[in-house]
């Protein structure tokens, strides 16, 4: 990875701090984004602590705020000339419905309409590394419960209630929709599931509201006992510096990198394309193929 550039999102804890790890100890140039200024300083100093590199680069940006992307997106392309790796890692779980003051869900911001916000508008700088790579981080259980979208004649803004598993499930039909149209771009975009990990996303999980909800969250915590970040870090690595998967797009693998048939539930009919649709409609994109991309 000597020589390439690798942004992370959410790099600043959990899973995506050891894939930032990783990928520094491969030689990466990496730059993480968090919230928050002093865990993202210190994550940096743990990052390079860890891998013995000292190129590692912050960026701060509330990936709940479509405009707060948009800095992300503009303060990267004014410090950087080009990235080989673009890991939507960043993800969120809803204790309760959040819109935000633009209108969205949180929930749907953060786990969908940033991952594809970002790859769209980074798309010429991934084009210029020669052969970019998207990797989107699943979570929840993909396809369980198919795509729980209301109603899909309504715009993403006006949905119902949209919690963590479907919002996960909407991100994966319209990153399969994605890879499709990024087909001769020369970038390739993929969906990993990184399995289970202690973090501070799955620990919040744990509830001791009720006596049911403490014996759950027991069962839970032990689950958790051995589910170290830094290895649902390595699907992510893999997809990021492997020969192996180069030139493969819209596909999707399980925590040890082995590519899978995507759900059902998720490539139905025509659900990647509508999902789809309904992204650029609420991101106000233009479709990609009208989007005057650069010669490679
Ligand atoms: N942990 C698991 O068992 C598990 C299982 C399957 C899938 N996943 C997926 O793996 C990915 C990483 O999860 P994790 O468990 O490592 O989570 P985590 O420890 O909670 O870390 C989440 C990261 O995302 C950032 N983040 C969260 N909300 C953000 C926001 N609104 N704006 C900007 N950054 C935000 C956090 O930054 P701050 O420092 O600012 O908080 C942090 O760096 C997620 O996509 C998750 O859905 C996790």
């Amino acid at each position: 990875m000597h020589g390439k550039t690798v942004l992370i999102t959410g790099g600043t804890g959990g899973i995506g701090k050891q894939t930032a790890i990783g990928l520094a100890k491969l030689g990466a140039h990496v730059v993480v984004s968090g919230r928050d200024a002093e865990r993202g300083k210190a994550a940096v100093r743990d990052i390079q602590e860890a891998s013995g590199h000292q190129n590692i680069d912050l960026i701060l940006s509330d990936l709940s705020l479509i405009s707060q992307t948009h800095r992300l997106i503009d303060t990267f392309r004014s410090r950087f000339s080009r990235l080989d790796v673009l890991i939507n890692n960043a993800g969120m779980i809803p204790a309760s419905r959040v819109d935000t003051e633009e209108g969205f869900q949180a929930a749907l911001v953060v786990n969908h309409l940033v991952p594809a916000l970002l790859t769209y508008h980074l798309l010429p700088l991934l084009r210029a590394s020669g052969n970019g790579r998207v990797i989107n981080v699943t979570g929840g259980m993909p396809g369980a419960g198919g795509v729980d979208i209301a109603n899909l004649r309504k715009p993403l803004a006006d949905q119902a209630k949209i919690g963590y598993g479907p919002a996960k499930n909407i991100m994966m039909a319209g990153s399969y929709a994605f890879a499709q149209h990024l087909q001769g771009s020369g970038v390739t975009l993929n969906v990993t599931f990184p399995g289970l990990a202690d973090t501070a996303m799955t620990r919040n999980m744990v509830s001791t509201k009720t006596p049911v909800a403490r014996l759950m969250g027991a069962l839970f915590s032990l689950m958790l006992a051995n589910a170290r970040p830094e290895k649902a870090a390595r699907s992510s690595i893999y997809l990021a510096s492997s020969a192996d998967v180069e030139g493969i797009s819209g596909s999707y693998f399980n925590p040890k990198g082995k590519a899978l048939a995507w759900p059902g539930s998720i490539i139905r009919d025509d659900l990647p394309e509508q999902i789809w649709k309904l992204t650029l409609e609420a991101l106000r994109l233009e479709p990609l193929t009208a989007v005057a991309m650069p010669p490679l």
